[in-house]
């Protein structure tokens, strides 16, 4: 049996300073024994959007402190700790290049194995911290930056089915937000609009919906919100209901595409795996927190997993799940390792 280990993971690829420990095995017992997030929001909140400067010095500033936190929480100092995984990328360059060198620096002062982490591996293996989750399984990956549809056959083994033509979905959510007023990140703000409207009031287009493949379009979605916008003569002057309706609409029509092109990639999953009876979804990213697009995924013929909803947003336990998985195989980094602001999955490292 492999021996269990004990991993802290480190996340500051955008505007949430994140620090977690896990302890296990990928097979066996595990669990989170400490968990910390510092969520940057207030800092960006007067430029309507995240500033990457501001990010990579609230990163600077907080980090330290967060991981003494962390080892705090767990009761563990930190020689006790097998390996350390940060997030090398993809993302804001600057926040990533604080958590790694910070990384690095704790694992040659305490003389422990390295892990960087992609930071969408981080949340396409998360589920399997909470899940008895084996390989494959098919991922919807939905988030403020990345909108995918891909085959997770092992740690470092994916194939990308399909992605976005133009925003992501997160993306596509926090810009309606924005349009109308409503706070950011826009998602959850959306989606609590959304409890008191009628999604069957505005016709909003489907982009891609019938075309083969699966990739995704969103930005006539959203170009198609703000002629109804417009059409009502601004948002200053809509009311609360024209607001939750067109949240509504919004979100529904989101939740009809996105289980419409899974179906798509369900089809092309069970072909690619002959042996799979009954396909496993898995859903992450911090779009997989809203419960209607959840809804309508679970309704697809599969085994639906959701991770629990603390760990749908960026965080790092995700990262220390994804380091503790390859520390697991031998998969570990040298402290050359370069961060990088771009980082496709299928360049990753895997096991043989
Ligand atoms: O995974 P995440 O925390 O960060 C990225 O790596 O992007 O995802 C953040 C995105 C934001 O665009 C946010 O608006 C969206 O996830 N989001 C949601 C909900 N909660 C967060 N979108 C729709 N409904 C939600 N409840
Ligand atoms: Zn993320």
């Amino acid at each position: 049996m492999t021996k269990p280990l004990t991993v802290l993971g480190i996340e500051t690829s955008c505007d949430e300073t994140a620090a977690a420990i896990v302890r296990g095995t990928p097979e066996g017992a595990r669990d989170l024994i400490a968990h910390q997030v510092l969520s940057q929001f207030e800092d960006h909140r007067p430029y309507g959007g995240v500033v990457p400067e501001i990010a990579a010095r609230a990163h600077i500033d907080h980090l330290d402190s967060l991981i003494a936190k962390t080892l705090d929480e767990a009761g563990l100092d930190l020689s006790e700790i097998d390996g350390i995984a940060a997030t090398a990328g993809p993302g804001l360059i600057g926040g990533v290049m604080v958590g790694l060198m910070t990384a690095k620096a704790l694992a040659a002062a305490a003389g422990k194995p390295l892990i960087g982490v992609n930071h969408l591996e981080g949340h396409a293996l998360s589920p399997r911290l909470t899940e008895a989750l084996r390989f494959p399984y098919l991922l919807l990956l939905v988030s403020g930056g990345h909108c995918q549809l891909l085959s997770v056959d092992g740690v470092g083994k994916f194939t990308l089915y399909g992605s976005t033509l133009d925003d992501a979905v997160g993306e596509a959510f926090d810009k309606l937000a924005k349009m109308l007023g409503l706070p950011q990140p826009g998602g959850p703000a959306v989606e609590r609009w959304a409890k008191a409207g009628d999604a069957t009031r505005f016709k909003l287009p489907k982009p891609l919906i019938n075309r083969d493949g699966c990739d995704f379009s969103f930005s006539g979605l959203k170009t198609a919100a703000r002629r109804e916008i417009e059409t009502l003569g601004g948002a200053d002057v809509m009311t609360e209901q024209d607001i939750a309706d067109l949240c509504a609409s919004f979100q529904s029509i989101t939740a009809t595409i996105l289980a419409s092109r899974t179906n798509r990639a369900l089809t092309r999953f069970l072909d690619d795996h002959p042996q799979v009876d009954k396909a496993t979804l898995v859903v992450a990213g911090g779009v997989a927190a809203n419960q209607v697009i959840r809804q309508a995924l679970a309704d697809l013929p599969v085994n639906f997993v959701a991770p629990p909803l603390k760990l749908c947003t960026d965080n790092g336990a995700m990262i220390a799940w994804a380091g503790l998985e390859r520390l697991t195989l031998g998969l570990t980094d040298p402290l050359e390792i370069a961060a990088r602001a771009r980082w496709p999955l299928d360049e990753l490292t895997s096991a043989p």
